[in-house]
């Protein structure tokens, strides 16, 4: 897929398709007006005759429209004109794909991308349209003997922006869109792929392979050496497979100097998650291949990273291994010391993330990192509590959680900040060991965040549970790629403090213009 951006009339575009918007109402934008125009109030006419009034979502396609260049021209409807806001800007882009990818055009040139955007700018604009275009035309089809035909249609997509002086944000705008689109592909096809064969080494071999493409460092661990380490809690869930665990390790060294605190992303990296002793049910245990989107978004943000070039030092880590039942596996009343020194009592071994990542949690103190940020599908618990919506936020530093909530609300890719109150603690208790790894049916995302807490007392850290989020269920089951971009923008603003940049509303702004800015709202 190839994308551009262009400032130009809508009427001159020599292409299979022009895209426009109309709100609701039947209010045409500038761009279907000037198509309008030109061809003596076309467009009006069809519009008159009832089949597009402007609906958010709605599209329609027209042929042969008088004295325009292109073949098509699609209508698209935006909703009401004041109502139109990121949120609704995405949902435009998206529908205009999809009807797109209905036709047999394969160029087409959008010009939803200069619509007036609600507190956004031009760069803003671009980058979520590729980043939502590139999402809506994933497929993984990579195990079907024939490929689906849908996505082979779009070749080229260019994205108008209002004006000529537009065009280098433009640019900069679809080179981070492609960044985060690219790294949300990847994140969506690890975690899509089956555990047969996206095994712990698939997953370090791959992670190898992606730091030597970006000139970053890679240092993958297996048993001997993590064994050295005495990660014994990450051990114990490895304990009952076939498949050897591996502790992945990748450095971005980013930043003007080596010596700068590096961002450390952790994911859990569980390829196929049983339940161990503890067994799952049976009813959709397909889907703990799943269980390794935390260290799909990670290494997916770290090549997001990378590839936009951040100035920063960014450190992503992995524990990975399956969690199966079998003579050798970690037993329920089974203790375990971990890296910590911290010993647990294992209740229940379906509660097997905690145990990986607390000793990753204890690895990374050697980095002395500014921050660590936890990605996980930890616990069903966190799907009752926000559904299919919100990933579930916490995090020992608040404005940390805030630095996070408000990247995830400028990407659409939106986080909710969880309790991680004293209280909850309580219900970690053991009469055998320091602590049990589960605290009950209650608060179960609460108190699986708890655990993690006492392993991340050293430094600033937050941790998203990713269970509802991660990957979709039903007819469209598949990984979503979340939460990549809520991760590219954290870091991309935790880049823009540390070289300075404004600060507005708790969170930086890449610099604006002083007329174009919007207060309003
Ligand atoms: N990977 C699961 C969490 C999960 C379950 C994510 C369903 C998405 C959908 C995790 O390892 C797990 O099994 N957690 C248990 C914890 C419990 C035993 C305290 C859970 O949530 O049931
Ligand atoms: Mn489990
Ligand atoms: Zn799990």
């Amino acid at each position: 897929m190839e994308f551009n951006i262009k400032s130009g009339s809508p009427e001159k575009q020599r292409v299979a398709c022009v895209i426009v918007g109309v709100y609701e109402t039947r209010k045409l934008t500038l761009a279907a007006d000037l198509l309008d125009r030109i061809s003596n109030g076309f467009v009006s006419d069809v519009i008159r005759r009832g089949d597009m009034e402007g609906k958010l979502g709605s599209t329609l396609v027209l042929h042969s429209v008088p004295h325009a260049l292109c073949d098509r021209v699609m209508l698209v409807g935006l909703g009401k004109e004041r109502d139109f806001r990121a949120k609704e800007y995405r949902e435009a882009i998206r529908s205009s794909i999809k009807a797109l990818a209905q036709t047999s055009a394969n160029e087409a040139v959008s010009y939803l991308s200069e619509l007036p955007v609600k507190k956004h700018e031009v760069e803003w604009s671009v980058e979520q349209a590729t980043v939502v275009t590139l999402d809506t035309l994933y497929r993984f089809d990579r195990f079907k003997s024939r490929q689906d035909e849908a996505s082979r249609g779009l070749r080229k997509l260019t994205l108008a922006v209002p004006r000529r002086s537009d065009l280098a944000d433009g640019e900069k705008g679809l080179a981070r869109g492609l960044a985060i689109g690219n790294g949300m592909k990847l994140a969506k096809d690890l975690g899509n792929l089956p555990g047969n064969v996206c095994t712990p080494d698939y997953l370090a071999e791959q992670a190898r392979e992606l730091a030597k493409n970006l000139g970053a460092e890679a240092e993958i661990l297996a048993r001997p050496e993590i064994e050295a380490l005495g990660m014994h809690s990450f051990l114990s869930v490895a304990k009952g497979s076939l498949e050897a665990p591996r502790l992945i390790v990748l450095k971005y060294w980013g930043a003007k100097d080596k010596s700068e605190a590096p961002l450390v992303l952790v994911g859990k990296g569980i390829t196929f998650d049983s339940g161990g002793i503890s067994l799952k049910p049976g009813e959709s245990m397909d889907e703990m291949k799943y269980d390794m989107c935390g260290a799909a978004s990670v290494l997916g943000a770290f090549q997001a990273s990378a590839e936009m070039k951040l100035p920063l030092n960014l450190i992503a880590v992995v524990p990975s291994c399956e969690n199966m039942p079998s003579a050798g596996a970690l037993k329920p009343g089974d203790i375990i010391t971990s890296m910590s020194g911290q010993t647990i009592e294992v209740l229940n071994t379906d509660a097997e993330g905690r145990l990986i990542l607390c000793d990753a949690l204890t690895y990374v103190e050697r980095f002395n990192p500014g921050c660590v940020v936890d990605v996980a599908t930890l616990t069903g618990a966190c799907v009752v509590a926000l559904g299919h919506i919100a990933t579930g936020l916490y995090s020992n530093q608040d404005a940390l959680a805030r630095e996070l909530s408000a990247a995830g609300e400028e990407v659409g890719d939106r986080a909710w900040h969880m309790p991680l109150w004293e209280e909850y603690q309580e219900l970690l208790k053991s009469p055998f060991a320091d602590m049990a790894n589960i605290g009950g049916r209650m608060g179960g995302s609460v108190t699986a965040a708890c655990f993690l807490s006492r392993y991340a007392k050293s430094y600033d850290w937050a941790h998203l549970d990713i269970a509802g989020t991660a990957w979709k269920s039903g007819k469209d089951k598949g990984a979503t790629g979340r939460p990549v971009p809520l991760l590219v923008q954290f870091l991309q603003d935790r880049a823009d403090i540390a070289l300075g940049n404004v600060v507005r509303r708790g969170r930086p702004r890449r610099e604006v213009p002083e007329a174009a800015e919007d207060d309003a709202d």
